[in-house]
């Protein structure tokens, strides 16, 4: 078998389970007898050679550990070519930019690359492979769980941990003082992990990105009527990414305007910068906005007092769940074994129980919550009983 040196690289926000997988490509090498070089910071340590060996000897139990020894950043190399508008010249430059990063794996001294990473970070690898026919391999990564071709992404379930913990705990303070909590849980465009850790909570009103939501009905309405059926605190999952319909923005907000959200600071690869909307903290303004509906609690006796809880990077911190360590574990050795059979432009995945590969160009694709999903009946469900509507 021939010796081979593996970079292996984190990109996008840090996740639980990112050493995890670092770990499992380390085991796998090691029987491989493959070298394994560390690439700091994502594609930003790539493109700078900013490199290390890392020695699976002096890195026990690291699938314990959350965050990424790696560092991570949210450098996208093809930034520059993407803007250019003129789609012949855009896609010159972005083959030229993916044959650069191409000859940069040689450059290092590497015969092969591991990207761990979300949409973002694969969709970097994805080009390289496919404009330069790059020897790489991904592992898909993020708490949103927002990528096709695997069941779920590492990260995700410890994420959903924390969040519902967050949700279950808040709930007595929630009781105490008769309030309105608005839990504002991230997951950017996607809303799995305000629907699973919402409901896992029992939250009353679940807001997801892919389900524009109308404030008069979907929330006003449901509190007037959670008060009807004698209910005194209440508990809203919020996504960072959620948002009114177009009626409803018209009709029933004062405080933000369509435009506001268009002229969101946005990130590298595009992305709206989300916490700086807060669409929790936007919601309490629009609530405490509706003297009738305050007037409706108070006159049930019940307060009106809305608050807002921002998880934010709470929801990635600590260490993974056992779940995610398994999970990346699996995925880590896989990549090894991808490169083992030389199958590159291959991203490692779970397939119900199996650990198994898709093309890049395919596992590197959004997924977001079906219009059909159970999981958004059952949360209607749980909304619909909870306000005496059943
Ligand atoms: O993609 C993962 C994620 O945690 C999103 O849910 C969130 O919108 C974003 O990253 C936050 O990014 P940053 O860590 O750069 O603030």
């Amino acid at each position: 078998m021939m010796s081979k040196t593996i970079g292996i690289l984190t990109g996008g926000g840090d996740c639980p389970g990112l050493n995890s997988v670092i770990y499992g490509v380390l085991l796998k090498a090691a029987d491989a007898g493959y070298k394994v070089i560390g690439i700091e910071k994502g594609w930003k340590g790539f493109l700078e050679g900013t490199i290390r060996e890392l020695d699976v000897e002096k890195l026990d139990d690291l699938h314990t550990v959350g965050g990424t020894l790696l560092y991570t950043s949210r450098t996208n190399p093809y930034k520059q070519a993407k803007n250019i508008q003129e789609s012949v010249k855009r896609e010159k430059a972005i083959k030229e930019t993916a044959e650069k990063m191409a000859s940069q794996i040689e450059k290092l001294g590497l015969d092969a690359l591991i990207a761990i990473g979300g949409d973002d970070t694969l969709g970097v690898a994805s080009a390289m492979y496919k404009y330069a026919g790059a020897k790489v391999i991904g592992v898909p990564k993020t708490i949103d769980n927002d990528l096709s071709s695997t069941d779920y992404t590492f990260g995700f379930w410890s994420a959903i941990q924390l969040a519902s913990n967050t949700m279950d705990n808040i709930t007595t303070t929630a009781r105490s003082h008769q309030r309105i909590f608005i839990v504002e849980v991230m997951g950017r465009d996607a809303g799995w992990l305000t629907l699973v850790s919402g409901i896992s909570t029992g939250a009353d009103i679940i807001l997801i990105p892919e389900k524009p939501f109308d404030l008069q009905n979907d929330i006003v309405n449901i509190l007037r009527d959670r008060i009807d059926s004698g209910r005194k605190y209440h508990i809203i999952a919020c996504s960072e990414g959620a948002i009114p319909t177009k009626k409803s923005f018209e009709r029933d907000f004062t405080t933000i305007s369509q435009k506001d959200i268009e002229k969101l600071p946005r990130d590298d690869f595009g992305n709206p910068i989300l916490s700086k909307l807060n669409m929790s903290k936007v919601l309490v303004k629009e609530l405490n906005t509706k003297e009738e509906l305050r007037k409706y609690f108070n006159d049930n006796d019940v307060e009106y007092d809305i608050r807002e809880v921002t998880l934010g990077h709470t929801m990635r911190a600590g260490t993974p769940s056992s779940f995610d360590r398994i999970l990346g574990l699996r995925l880590g050795v896989q990549a090894i074994k991808l490169i083992l059979k030389e199958n590159y432009g291959q991203m490692a995945c779970l397939n119900g129980t199996e650990i198994l590969s898709v093309p890049l160009s395919e596992g590197a694709q959004k997924k977001l919550v079906p219009k059909d999903s159970d999981l958004i009946e059952v949360a209607d469900l749980i909304t619909k009983v909870k306000c005496g509507k059943a």
